[in-house]
């Protein structure tokens, strides 16, 4: 158990809401004839609460000491089903915990494989995807042609039935871990030689003979890992290697669809079809990272990494919502509810900070494919004000952590003046969540940087999403959603173009780190983009820095410019591009060298001008997810340069304001 809980304390960095471990009651000869003895214990909130809760079983005798053992334990970040003990990992196949499993990732066809067992009478107990697996494995246990038949060969022929559409992996009990998409990897640690360094892949034969289907392949000291002389060893199975590193650093990492089973102290690694370019091994590896360095990548900080991780969480705010072959999009949390958005007076978005800014960058396309007047408001202010609200008006409240304190008094206050409530969060479980009448979860993953960067993206995502769904019957609009569904389509693929300018953008950081004030100037789209860059640039380095709409300029701020005062602009090829192209002239006019952040194809504003930082073409309104990654890394580089550490900016959770 300390080996289990500790592992978990490492894991603590991703970011999860509850916690849960499975430990089989002793040897493992008892346990195949008992499984009553798989002891769960599971808890909402810290690990440390998890502990405590194993303290206070009082059917677990922590002294006991045992010559065989297993155990797993898990983190979860709540995707389906809010936190709460029974939806936290593992989940299991019954009452008596005959086959348990823990699971990262999603498996999108959950609600039919769920409906399947229902009908043939599995009881489930919680809202997760999960407990689909357990309850599959132990369906096709129940129904098997030979009681010979092992735990390896089920795990195999649950993945042949059904084919996981997910991204996944998984460590089931007894013990036999599995990888789709998700990452896994084994810590091998014997004080005795290895038979080998190289697991040869062993694989299931074509399956035309059916009997093969039903046996496992062949498992012999030729095909597995074990200590010579049969010494003790231990196997830690891992979906991170911080986990695991202070136990062992030789390491096995598993490829997409390994099965890994673990026999008698021998690890053997199978594959259900052999396909061309497959290694024919998986080799033990020395692991030379220091836990620092395993947790965070490559990366310095958690908000560096998760300013590069925005290709990725784009598309998981898009999964399973956006069909880009028929340009539909599907918002299960809104689907009851979109008649009667659609029949609202006006739409309000409520937020604070970043959030409020994800609002102000969507406001004009919900505009123009609404046709509804939306108001964009920050939650203090909004009810300093006591702002008159209507029934039939939809308030949105868009809060990454779900949790903030003015964004929750705000939507109370909507709630009570009989308004329609939408979330838009990243935090299932969390009060914005709960207390909405419906929403979109922005499956963001978590955000541990307290600078809010992937977060804003996948709200701007989400809203787009949104905005899209309410016209999807109106013919006259077509055109323009292809556009911007097909504008969201290659959206990463962008993304990372304008991430491989970080270099760049560190130098010119190197030139601006010693300044005291940086002005960011645009407009129409790219508006919430200067706010957006400007509270990063003041949050994270202590520099003052101002966003500014261009069209203000001429009515005071421009008196600000001069040569030394370093200005940003961003001009980009929309409906606002001569006006832009105006202010530049005015800031150049009083000797300003601004740096413009511009369409890589805009030959006239690059030959225009002294600096510019070139990103790729976007559709209008999508632009805005593209203008800000320049800063985002701008205001990441400034705060290393001016000696900040960023470390410290990740070390608490937004969760309350
Ligand atoms: C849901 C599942 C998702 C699964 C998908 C498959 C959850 C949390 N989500 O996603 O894992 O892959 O079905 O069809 O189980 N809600 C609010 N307020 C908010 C956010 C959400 O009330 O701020 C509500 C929604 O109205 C909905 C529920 O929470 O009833 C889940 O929302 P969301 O995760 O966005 O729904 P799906 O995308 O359908
Ligand atoms: O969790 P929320 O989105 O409700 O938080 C709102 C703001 O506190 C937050 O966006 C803040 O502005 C960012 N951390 C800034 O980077």
């Amino acid at each position: 158990l300390e080996v289990l809980i500790k592992g978990l304390h490492r894991l603590e960095y991703r970011g999860y809401d509850s916690a849960g471990v499975g430990i089989d009651g002793g040897n493992s000869k008892e346990w195949e004839t008992n499984s009553k003895n798989i002891h769960l214990i599971k808890q909402t909130g810290k690990v440390k609460a998890l502990d405590e809760e194993i303290h206070r079983q009082q059917d677990v005798d922590l002294d006991v000491e045992f010559d065989v053992h297993l155990g797993i334990a898990h983190t979860r970040w709540a995707t389906h089903g809010v936190p709460s003990p029974v939806n936290s990992h593992p989940q299991r196949s019954d009452k008596n915990n005959e086959f348990i499993v823990i699971h990262n990732g999603i498996i999108t066809n959950y609600k039919d494989l769920k409906k399947f067992l229902e009908s043939k009478g599995y009881e489930f107990e919680s809202e997760t995807d999960t407990e689909t697996i357990a309850k599959l494995v132990k369906y096709m246990y129940d129904n098997r042609e030979s009681d010979a038949i092992t735990f390896a060969t089920l795990v195999e022929q649950y993945y042949i039935t059904v084919q996981l559409k997910a991204l996944t992996s998984q460590v089931g009990i007894s013990l036999h871990p599995s990888r789709r998409g998700g990452p896994l990897l084994i810590g091998v640690r014997s004080d005795h030689k290895f038979s080998t360094d190289h697991i040869p892949i062993l694989y299931r034969s074509s399956g035309k003979d059916k009997k093969s289907c039903n046996t496992l392949p062949r498992m012999d000291e030729d095909t597995c890992l074990f200590p010579v002389d049969e010494k003790a060893v231990e196997y830690y199975f891992a979906s991170d290697a911080s986990a695991v590193i202070e136990h062992t650093n030789r390491v096995i990492f598993l490829e997409d669809d390994d099965i890994a089973a673990v026999r008698d102290g021998h690890l053997s690694i199978h594959r259900i079809k052999r396909t061309a370019g497959d290694h024919p091994a998986r080799a033990i590896q020395t692991l030379q990272m220091e836990l620092q360095q395993i947790m965070k990548g490559n990366f310095s900080s958690f908000m560096q990494k998760e300013i590069f991780e925005q290709p990725e969480s784009v598309v998981n705010t898009m999964r399973g919502r956006v069909n880009f072959e028929n340009n539909t999009v599907i918002l299960g949390g809104l689907k009851d509810h979109i008649k009667e958005i659609q029949r609202c007076r006006r739409l309000i978005m409520i937020a604070c900070g970043t959030s409020y800014h994800a609002g102000v960058a969507t406001r004009q396309v919900l505009e123009e494919l609404t046709e509804l007047p939306v108001m964009v408001e920050l939650a203090s202010d909004f009810l300093d004000r006591n702002t008159p609200v209507f029934r039939d008006d939809v308030c949105f409240f868009i809060s990454q952590s779900g949790e903030t304190a003015d964004s929750l008094l705000a939507l109370r206050y909507c709630k009570e003046r009989g308004a329609l409530t939408v979330g838009i969060t990243n935090t299932v479980g969390s009060s914005v969540s709960r207390e909405t009448d419906c929403g979109v979860h922005i499956n963001a993953g978590p955000e541990i940087g307290v600078a809010s960067t992937k977060a804003y993206t996948s709200q701007f995502v989400a809203l787009i999403m949104f905005a899209l769904l309410m016209c999807d019957d109106r013919i006259s609009v077509q055109p323009r959603r292809r556009e911007i569904i097909q504008g969201l389509k290659v959206l990463p693929d962008l993304i990372k173009e304008v991430l491989s300018l970080d270099e760049e953008i560190q130098k010119l950081a190197a030139e601006l780190y010693q300044q005291k004030s940086v002005l960011i100037m645009g407009r129409g789209y790219h508006y919430a983009t200067c706010l957006e860059g400007a509270l990063k640039i003041k949050e994270i380095t202590y520099m003052h820095s101002e966003g500014i709409l261009a069209g203000e300029l001429k009515h005071g701020p421009l008196a600000l410019v001069d040569k030394l005062m370093p200005v940003i602009m961003i001009i980009m090829r929309d409906h606002t591009y001569t006006k832009c192209q105006n202010a530049l002239q005015q800031v150049v006019a009083r000797q300003g060298r601004p740096i413009v952040i511009c369409d890589k194809e805009d030959y006239e504003t690059i030959k225009n001008s002294s600096r510019t930082i070139k990103v790729p073409h976007s559709v209008d309104c999508l632009q805005g997810i593209l203008s800000v990654i320049p800063l985002q890394l701008l205001s990441f580089h400034l705060a290393v340069l001016r000696g900040y550490d960023v470390r410290l900016f990740s070390t608490h959770f937004h969760l309350t304001s």
